[in-house]
This record gives C-alpha cells, structure tokens and sequence, in this order.
C-alpha cells in the first residue's frame, strides 16, 4: 500500500492585466513621463504581472513612445496598447506593440443603453459591426487581441452574450467586462461571468479567457473582481496602489493578497505575482506618480502593520498572528535599516543600492552618491527610504533647463513673504528675483515664474515626510495647470520649503521640456470620451 496523498487539482492560475500605466486610469495631474513608465513596467516585470497595459498610445506620440520603448524592452510580461474602436486608434496601438515579445492590443466600445444612446449615439447593431471590424483590424498586427465592452455591467445581459460571442468570432482571445462606473454589486458581477460562460461554451471549450475590470466608486472594486475570479474570470485588471480614474481601479495588492491569505478558501485559484516585490513597487508607484498612499489602506497603507491598542500590541508581542494575517515581510516590508554615514563610500552606497534592488550605471550613482553626501551633511540618520527617494527623485527629474541655486526667504504672519529665488539657466547663467507672496511659498512660486516666464496655476500641493524623526526629508508634490495641462512635480528636502521649491522647478522644467506626459485631449473624437 502506498501512502501518497490522491492527486490534488491543480489551482487554476488568473492572469494579473496591470493598468497602472494607462493615462485614463492615473488620477488626475498624475501622468508619467517616459523615463517614470519604463521604470515601473521594468518593475511590474518584477512583480511577476502578467500582462502590462502600458498607454493608450493614440493620446500622444510620448504615450506612444513609451509604450514602443516597453514593448522592446519586456521579454517576460505581455505587452498591451489601448484603442478604441477608431482606425487610427487600433494603427497607433498596433505599431507601438509590433516589435513586444508579447504583445496586445486592448480595443473597447461602449454597450450600455445609456453610452449607446447619449455617447455613442448608434444602435446595438452597429456598435457590434463597429467592433468586429476593429477586432479584425487589430489581428492584422497581432493575434492577442482584447476586447471590452465598455460599461459592461451597465449593459444589458442579452446585448452582452451576443457582442461577446461576436467578438470571439472576429478573434478577439480575451473578452473583459469592465465595471467601468463602479456600479456593480459583487453577486451581480459574478453573475454576468457565470452566465457567459453558460451561454456561451466556446468560451471554456476554445480557451477565451474571461477578464475583470472593476472600478471603486462605491468600494466594490475588490471584492467584484474576486467574485469574477469565483465564477470563471482568469484574467483580473487592476492598478498598483488602487490609483485610477475617479476613486480607483481595484488594487493588485489587495487581490494578491487576499487570494494567497485566504488560500484555505481560495485554494482553487493562484497568480505569478511574487508579494515580496508589493511593497516595493507600491512605494515606487506613490512616488512617482505624487499619489499618497492613504495611512490605513489595506495591505500597504503606513498604518497596515502598525498596532496602537495596548491589547493588540500585546497579543502581538506574544504570538504575532494574534493581531496579524499577513507577515510584513511577506509583502516585502523592509526592517528599516540604518544604512550609511557621512564617512561612508561610494562602494557602500552602491552595494546598498543594489540590495535594495535597482540597478545603477556609474553616473547615476555618482549623481545618488552626490545628493547621499549633501543629505548626511544634514540629516543624522540616513536609511533605505531615504536612498530610495533619492533614486526615484533622480529617476523623475529628467533634463532640467533650470536649477535651483539658492533661495532666501522672510516670513511674517501679519504681513505678506518675501523670496530671493537665484536659478541657474541651461547656458549657465544665474539669474535672480525678489518676490512678494502670500506666505514663503507663495513668494518664491512668484519669483520662479517671473525668472522662467512660465504662468502657471497652482492645482494642487501635497507634502510628506519620507521618513520619521525630527530631521526627515520631507517630499513635496504639485500639480501645475499650464493652459489646460496638468503637469506634475515633485521635490525633495530635509527643509520642506526648498521641496515646495524644487517640485514647483521640476514641474516648469517638464513643461518647457515637454516631458510631462499628459494626455492630448485634441485626440479625442467628440463622440467618444476617454475611458
Ligand atoms: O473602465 C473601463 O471601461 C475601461 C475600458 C477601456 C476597459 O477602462
Ligand atoms: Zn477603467
């Protein structure tokens, strides 16, 4: 007699679609520039995503460079560009992924009554010709080929089965029903999955795979996508950190998450994400894009594995798992370390740097080594965090035309702030102003203006400190309106008012350089509107 255990199905393995690229699905003000993308979609590689989404490369030529450039770079995750159902859409989306390893092209078209009737203005008819025509178009450039109807959970159940069995037989190889309004409730939305793959057998039988594309706006986005996976979903699109349009797409680390915390529930499903890479990519997320990760986010959130209760902590204490389902070091949650002095090499800093997982060549860690050396002259205690702002600010930067070469400010509460701001130009010249503001901000915001010639509008401003303790470098995010386009900075200081500064420069320089990566309305048909 034998003893061996009897053969245990094996999980059925749901592929992670990775939005966080996409300019539709960033929050607003939170566009990636070139550089930024290629950096995130080389860790999202990492991370183990199946398929990356990398823009919608129609929305501008940096969009489409970008998603070029990731396309030629990937060799392990599938490469994916957006369009709608419009010719020149699906031609921009197919060039940008034809050299990829893999690569995808994603087109949608709206099928909802209310889409069909105030968006599209056409009959379902039509919107079905529309998008077996473009389902073909896009198999002239490659044979994966997706296809969304959008609002699909708004559409109605019969409209769905029949453009689903349509596109399947234009060629598309996955079909992902998005939740495009946040609308649907979870048994709802698992519902629709279940039903299709009833109604429609060459769904299992020819291996289309089913997707799920759930947005937050009343905190299902989570819990839909999982009930998707229940009823036959093997593909789940989500973002990094939660960020998308309007309150959120659903987040890859809560999916993961959930799906290997609770395995003794789910064990019929697994993904090839490796969680220790989570948090990694989470913090490389938040800094690049200036989106804050709220405190008591699950899963990443500062506060997720910290205990206040006197109960809790001392449970803790005793027996972690207490108060803990998850082990933070399973998501990749560095043990803060102390990591280098004042007196400290370059060597260190470049072991250290590879430790924590980038790769540098020598000139960026002489410019990291430089900002390490100017940051342990001000700062007593120098971590991982600290090293890891530096390179995401050096990441971020870009070309600068100007450089920040001194400021001055006096400030009163009764009385309105004066600035010297001195900037450096890309000739080498140094140039000065004196500025008047409502408070030291406001004051050098006026000098950097009147000294680059750049107007812009303030949008928004956002602070942080990178890490704790009195001398912690604080990071300052904003978000600039320079005619209509919103474009991103940020900065970085142990002094929070040269951070104000220094993002505000960084912002001005992306829109003299043109590398702020927004996206261009003007591309949008008037019939269509971004998704
Ligand atoms: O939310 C949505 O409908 C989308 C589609 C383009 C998939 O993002
Ligand atoms: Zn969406």
């Amino acid at each position: 007699m034998t003893d061996a255990a009897p053969d245990q199905p094996q999980p059925a393995t749901v592929r992670i679609f990775d939005t966080t690229l996409r300019d539709g699905e960033q929050s607003p003000g939170a566009s990636l520039n070139h550089a930024e993308k290629l950096e995130i979609a080389r860790q999202l590689e990492k991370l183990g995503v199946d398929v990356i989404e990398a823009g919608f490369p129609i929305t501008s030529d940096g969009d489409f460079e970008a998603v070029k450039a990731i396309a030629g770079e990937l060799q392990r995750a599938t490469v994916c560009g957006l369009a709608r159902c419009v010719p020149r859409d699906i031609d921009r989306a197919g060039e940008a992924v034809r050299d990829a390893a893999h690569g995808r092209v994603h087109v949608f078209c709206a099928t909802s009554k209310i889409h069909r009737e105030h968006k599209l203005r056409k009959a379902f008819d039509e919107i079905i010709a529309l998008s077996k025509h473009s389902i073909e178009h896009a198999r002239q450039y490659v044979d994966d080929v997706e296809f969304s109807p959008e609002d699909g959970s708004r559409t109605e159940l019969e409209y769905l089965v029949d453009i689903t069995a349509a596109a399947i037989e234009a060629g598309a190889t996955t079909i992902n029903i998005p939740d495009t309004v946040g609308y649907a409730v979870p048994e709802e939305y698992g519902h629709i999955f279940a039903h299709l793959r009833q109604q429609l057998p060459q769904i299992d039988r020819d291996g289309i795979v089913l997707s799920s594309h759930c947005h937050n706006d009343l905190g299902f986005a989570v819990a839909n996508s999982i009930a998707a996976v229940q009823n036959g979903a093997r593909q789940v699109e989500c973002t990094i950190n939660g960020i998308g349009e309007r309150a959120g797409n659903a987040a890859l680390e809560e999916i993961v998450m959930a799906l290997q915390t609770r395995r003794d529930y789910f064990d019929r499903f697994a993904t090839n994400i490796h969680p220790k890479e989570i948090f990694k990519t989470s913090r490389m997320v938040s800094n690049l894009t200036g989106l804050i990760v709220q405190r008591n986010k699950a899963v990443i959130g500062e506060n997720a594995f910290a205990h206040e209760s006197g109960i809790h902590q001392d449970g803790v204490l005793k027996h972690r798992e207490t108060y803990e389902i998850m082990d933070p070091r399973d998501i990749g949650v560095p043990e803060s370390k102390l990591v280098l002095g004042k007196h400290s090499g370059r060597h260190a800093l470049g072991d250290r740097i590879a430790d924590l997982g980038y790769t540098v060549d020598d000139t960026m860690l002489q410019r990291v080594y430089d900002r390490f050396k100017a940051l342990a002259d001000k700062k007593k205690d120098v971590y991982d965090e600290d090293i890891e702002a530096i390179l995401d600010d050096i990441a971020g930067t870009g070309r600068a035309l100007w450089e920040l070469k001194s400021f001055r400010v006096v400030a009163d509460s009764d009385e309105e702030s004066f600035a010297m701001v001195a900037l450096r130009d890309s000739s080498g010249q140094t140039r000065k102003h004196v500025s008047l503001g409502d408070g030291p901000v406001d004051a050098c915001y006026s000098a950097i203006q009147h000294l680059t010639g750049v107007s812009v509008t303030l949008e928004r401003f956002a602070t942080r400190a990178v890490t704790g303790g009195k001398d912690a470098q604080g990071e300052v995010s904003v978000t600039l309106d320079h005619h209509g386009r919103k474009v991103r900075g940020r900065g970085l200081s142990t002094d929070v008012i040269e951070a104000a500064v220094k993002a505000y420069l960084s912002a001005i320089n992306r829109i003299k350089t043109g590398n702020g990566a927004s996206a261009d309305a003007s591309a949008e048909p008037e019939s269509v509107a971004h998704p």
